[in-house]
């Protein structure tokens, strides 16, 4: 079985950040999504991995992998535009030969391993396996109903009257069928050739379409709420505690904290799960619980809780801070001195919430 990890398309829900990084390398507690979806599929046995990338951002997601020790063979394919997830497909046709494979897509976490999953389809050799979840807003997501035995009957991306409160996970398995499937569609509503319409067509075709109920938590991390959602599920339950860097006696660390070596904790509570990451200076602060620092920030006499910092950041003197994302290298500081005024040099498409 192969893999094939989708890690291109353009990141227009999560600018500003994604103008300078790949939403697939954003961190949650400190380490790039790319890298929880490259370790379920290790963990899945598979060895030979295809990574979908841009033009855009194919050389940044390339540095993230290539030295991160996953221990599996990397091919990556060049998608020139993001055209669909099918559109993906079609252009690894080569890399993925006649072979069955998992398609994950890499913005997306989930809270269990995958390795069920393919030992389910390799028992039954279905020419699709889809994974659902019950949620509560469907419309965003590609829709399957069920039939009363559990048997898929349609499809739909992201309709408007959802038939069912089942979204698709962005994990499914295939057959060498989705590939024909593929070669009939014709682009959507949104100019892509959708995955869910060629896993219809199998349907139509009266294919072996399987699906599965997925039983832990599934976040897509398309939009700021939803990473700030998975950065605290993450921190909730893969964090545990483990304080290398260095914390002085007037301060406190307290609970599942990861202080990296190199942070410096001066008269500051730190409160977690938390994250920190190596050579960023807390002095005077309060860290709530889920909140992750990246490296070489400083955080100085402020009040941080629910907030995901990338590297760089410099935080002074703001009285709390919550449910924020910053990007690298940004600056938020009081102003002494001028009362009500605001100054701003902020980035296209941010968002400021005063
Ligand atoms: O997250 C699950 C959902 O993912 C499913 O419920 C939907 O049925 C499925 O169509 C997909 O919907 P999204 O609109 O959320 O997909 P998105 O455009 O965010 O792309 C998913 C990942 O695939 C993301 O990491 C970018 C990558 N991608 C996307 C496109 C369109 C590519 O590599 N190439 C592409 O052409």
């Amino acid at each position: 079985m192969k893999a094939l990890v989708l890690a291109g398309g353009k990141g227009t829900r999560l600018r500003p950040l994604t103008y300078t990084t790949a939403k697939q390398l954003i961190p949650i507690a400190n380490r790039p999504i790319l890298h929880y979806v490259m370790e379920h599929i290790r963990d899945a046995g598979i060895r030979d991995v295809g990574i979908v990338i841009s033009p855009e951002t194919g050389q940044q997601v390339r540095q993230a992998l290539d030295h991160a020790g996953f221990d599996v063979h990397l091919t990556y394919l060049v998608q020139q535009e993001p055209l669909g997830l099918a559109h993906a497909v079609k252009i690894s046709r080569d890399f993925l030969d006649d072979q069955p494979f998992v398609m994950y897509l890499g913005d997306n976490l989930i809270g269990q391993g995958l390795r069920p999953l393919v030992e389910a389809f390799e028992r039954a050799r279905p020419d699709a396996l889809v994974l659902l979840k019950v949620v509560n807003d469907p419309r965003m997501f590609g829709v399957a109903e069920l039939d009363g035995s559990g048997k898929v009957r349609r499809l739909i991306e992201k309709p408007k009257d959802p038939a069912s409160n089942l979204a698709l996970v962005g994990a499914y398995l295939f057959g060498p069928a989705i590939h024909m499937a593929i070669d009939g569609l014709e682009p959507s509503w949104r100019g892509e050739l959708e995955i869910t319409d060629a896993i219809q067509r199998l349907v139509d075709e009266g294919r072996a379409v399987h699906s599965s109920i997925l039983e832990s938590w599934w976040l897509d991390t398309g939009k700021k709420d939803d990473l700030l959602e998975a950065n605290r599920v993450v921190l909730d339950e893969w964090i545990q505690r483990d304080v290398k860097g260095v914390v002085d006696d007037g301060s406190q660390v307290i609970g599942r904290v990861v202080l990296e070596e190199g942070a410096t904790v001066r008269r500051s509570q730190i409160r977690g799960p938390a994250v920190v990451g190596a050579g960023t200076v807390i002095e005077e602060a309060f860290i709530g619980p889920y909140t992750s620092i990246g490296l070489h920030c400083s955080i100085i006499g402020s009040t941080l809780e629910h907030c995901v910092l990338l590297d760089g950041v410099r935080v002074e003197g703001i009285q709390r801070l919550e449910d924020s994302i910053i990007g690298k290298g940004a600056v938020v500081r009081r102003l002494h001195g001028k009362h009500q005024a605001v100054r701003l040099m902020l980035g296209d498409d941010a968002e400021v919430l005063l």
